[in-house]
Order: C-alpha cells, then sequence, then structure tokens
C-alpha cells in the first residue's frame, strides 16, 4: 500500500462523508484566510458543535480583518461569550491589528511568520499553511495524533513522543489537495476513528490500521490514564 493510495482513500471518504461547516464553504482567498483565522482560533479549546453558531455571529458582524481591529474590546468579547479562554480573543484582535498595519489586511504564509502573531503556534501555525493557502503541512491535533497513533498502533508512553508523531506524520503522506486533506484527517479522527467507540467498520483505512490488524482494543479504546 503505497502514501499515494492512503491519501486517496481518505480524500475520497472526506468528499463523500464531511460536514457541511460555514468554514469550509467556497471563499475568495481573503475570505478564507480570515475565514481559517477566525475558526482555528475559536476551535483551538472548543468542540465544532460549540463553535458553529459563535462563529457565524461573529462573520456576520465582524467580516474581515479590518473591522476585526477597530472593534472594541468589550463589544468584542461579547461575541465570544461562552466560549471561554478569553486570552484566545484578545490574542485573535492583537492579529488582526498587525495584519491590519503591515501586512495589508493578509495573512503571512510562512509558518515563522505565523509564529511571530500573537496566539499562533505549532498547531494553528500549520493548519492555517494547510487549510487558507493549500500548503502541504498537517496540523497535529488531538484527532489528528489519534489516527496516526492507531493506524500505526503506537504505545504508551514510550513511542508516541511528539518526535515520533512528526515523523509519523510522513506516512500519511500528503496531496495536492492540501487544504481537503489535513481536514479530512481531523475529520475522520473526530467522526470514525473517535476516542471511544470508533466505528472501524466504517473507517476507510480498516485495511491499513496496525491496532484493528492486531485487534489491539487497548489502544483502539484508548487506554485510561492513570
Ligand atoms: N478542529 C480544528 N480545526 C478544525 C477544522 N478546520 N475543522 C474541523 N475541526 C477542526
Amino acid at each position: 500500500m503505497t502514501k499515494s493510495i492512503l491519501t486517496k482513500k481518505i480524500l475520497y471518504w472526506y468528499d463523500n462523508n464531511k460536514r457541511s461547516l460555514p468554514w469550509r464553504k467556497e471563499l475568495s482567498q481573503v475570505k478564507r484566510e480570515y475565514y481559517t483565522l477566525v475558526s482555528e482560533f475559536m476551535l483551538q479549546q472548543t468542540q465544532v458543535a460549540t463553535v458553529i453558531p459563535y462563529f457565524n455571529n461573529f462573520i456576520k458582524d465582524i467580516p474581515d480583518i479590518k473591522s476585526l481591529s477597530k472593534i472594541k474590546e468589550h463589544k468584542l468579547l461579547k461575541y465570544w461569550e461562552g466560549l471561554g479562554y478569553y486570552s484566545r480573543v484578545k490574542n485573535l484582535k492583537k492579529t488582526a491589528q498587525i495584519l491590519e498595519k503591515n501586512f495589508n489586511r493578509r495573512l503571512p504564509n510562512t509558518i515563522d511568520e505565523l509564529k511571530l502573531l500573537p496566539g499562533i503556534g505549532d498547531y494553528t501555525s500549520n493548519a492555517i499553511m494547510a487549510i487558507a493557502f493549500n500548503k502541504p503541512f498537517i496540523p497535529l491535533d488531538g484527532n489528528i495524533e489519534r489516527v496516526i497513533k492507531r493506524l500505526l498502533n503506537l504505545k504508551l508512553p514510550k513511542e508516541i513522543t511528539k518526535d515520533n508523531l512528526v515523523k509519523s506524520k510522513k506516512i500519511l503522506g500528503n496531496s495536492t489537495r492540501a487544504s481537503d486533506y489535513a481536514q479530512a484527517l481531523m475529520e475522520l479522527g473526530a467522526l470514525i476513528c473517535r476516542p471511544k467507540n470508533p466505528l472501524c467498520y466504517q473507517c476507510p483505512l480498516i485495511k491499513n490500521c496496525k491496532s484493528f490488524k492486531k485487534k489491539d482494543f487497548e489502544t483502539i479504546k484508548e487506554r485510561k490514564k492513570k
């Protein structure tokens, strides 16, 4: 099984099973950057289902980087009420102000420049590179980590180092559809390769999954950490 066949299976599954999410619409590049920025900040600590109405409300009234950079903080916080982790939205505004002032209202398209912006770390910079710019980066969130761990039957705690996971990303390959590919991996983790009760018989990677092959349901069910 080559990497490209694995990639094709994942994308085929995604095309037929992805959720329709407001930040996944067909968008102009300028909007794609803004929607990715706002959604990824919201999704940093919050589940997709919770984020959707907050995202729609936010985008309706604060539709672009210019308006975000100018909004008064007390007004802005209203759009975040209930999401918690308010440092996220404060950083989001600071980032918008920097983009407004120094980047012509656009996101920079390198990891190094992105990471200099407030609130943007390893995960979010990789997500922006993949989703907004269609570059072959894989943001390692909890969902993608779990897919990799199970696919390769990596064991806690020895083999699941950050280094190992980053190396393992290569096994997944990448695609010219980098934006879809990163989101497909997230979606597979969220909908099929779930922490508890994974839906292995609906998984496009069932024949490739070392944990499934070994009937290693400890890994599949994620042993409770003591
Ligand atoms: N979790 C983090 N980013 C996400 C995205 N773009 N789509 C779905 N779930 C996510």
